[in-house]
């Protein structure tokens, strides 16, 4: 049995105060959840120190949006798996499409950083999505499996016991259009299938969580269907009560 889990990318936004002020928020009303959800947050870097010292418990798990894939050295800017380790974080997003398409990360480059957040005992949150074009051409399946199998040739099937997938359709980020429950079931049911040519007891365990407009009117059947076992929220984590709301969907 997958323990459902939802994770709110807060991508590049909030003051420290807000964002302070938005996890004491969704902390208050964690407790309306029952155990059988796993929840998290990804604060942009600068934030993630302060909001370590400042939650009151790690019902709220916390990660990180991106980390370069060396460990250390002369990477003006960048900041590596170690350092976010350091803060206790419980998992990393590596292959975001905003990541792939905005800043030209290619598939090579994303399956070292998987290794690197692994190598220090974080949880990768593989992104995988096709684009609009991409999907009008029929070739969905194609892309997400190419996107998954430069993982899996670099890290091993076995990687994959400690990793959580993200299904992201590119056309449905920030959008406001959802993949319906179907599609985003077909995708899922698609990566699973190809891991479990593999390994069936990875692919039975592993999580592959929806992203792309989750709501709260949009979760339920979501998070109903078969291989669908929770999501990755964009703008709808950055409201504290419409994301617990969202968390319910899957408790
Ligand atoms: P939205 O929920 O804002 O569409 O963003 C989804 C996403 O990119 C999560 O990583």
């Amino acid at each position: 049995m997958r323990r459902k889990l939802i994770v709110g990318n807060w991508k590049m936004h909030g003051s420290q105060q807000q964002v302070r002020q938005l996890l004491q928020d969704m902390e208050s009303k964690a407790g309306e959840l029952s155990e059988d959800v796993e929840i998290g947050v990804c604060p942009t870097y600068v934030h993630i120190a302060d909001l370590v010292a400042a939650r009151s418990s790690d019902r709220i798990m916390l990660g990180a949006q991106n980390v370069h894939a060396e460990p250390e050295g002369a990477f003006t800017g960048e900041v590596s798996a170690p350092m976010l380790a350091d803060y206790g974080l419980h998992f990393v997003i590596v292959g975001h499409s905003e990541r792939r398409e905005i800043f030209g990360e290619s598939d090579q480059l994303i399956s070292e950083k998987f290794i690197a957040v692994q190598k220090s005992k974080m949880v990768p949150i593989l992104c995988v999505g096709e684009t609009l074009l991409q999907r009008e051409a029929g070739e969905t399946e194609e892309v997400v499996l190419r996107q998954l199998d430069v993982v899996i040739d670099a890290a091993g099937i076995e990687a994959f016991a400690d990793s959580v997938l993200a299904y992201e359709p590119v056309w449905a980020i920030g959008t406001g259009k959802t993949a319906s429950p179907e599609q985003a079931q077909q995708v899922h049911k698609v990566l699973r299938e190809h891991l479990a040519k593999q390994s069936p007891d990875i692919a039975g365990a592993v999580r592959i969580l929806y992203g792309g407009s989750v709501k709260s009117a949009n979760s339920d059947e979501l998070f109903a269907q078969a291989d669908i076992d929770g999501g990755l929220v964009g703008g709808a984590s950055l409201q504290a009560e419409e994301f617990i709301s969202i968390c319910k969907s899957a408790d």
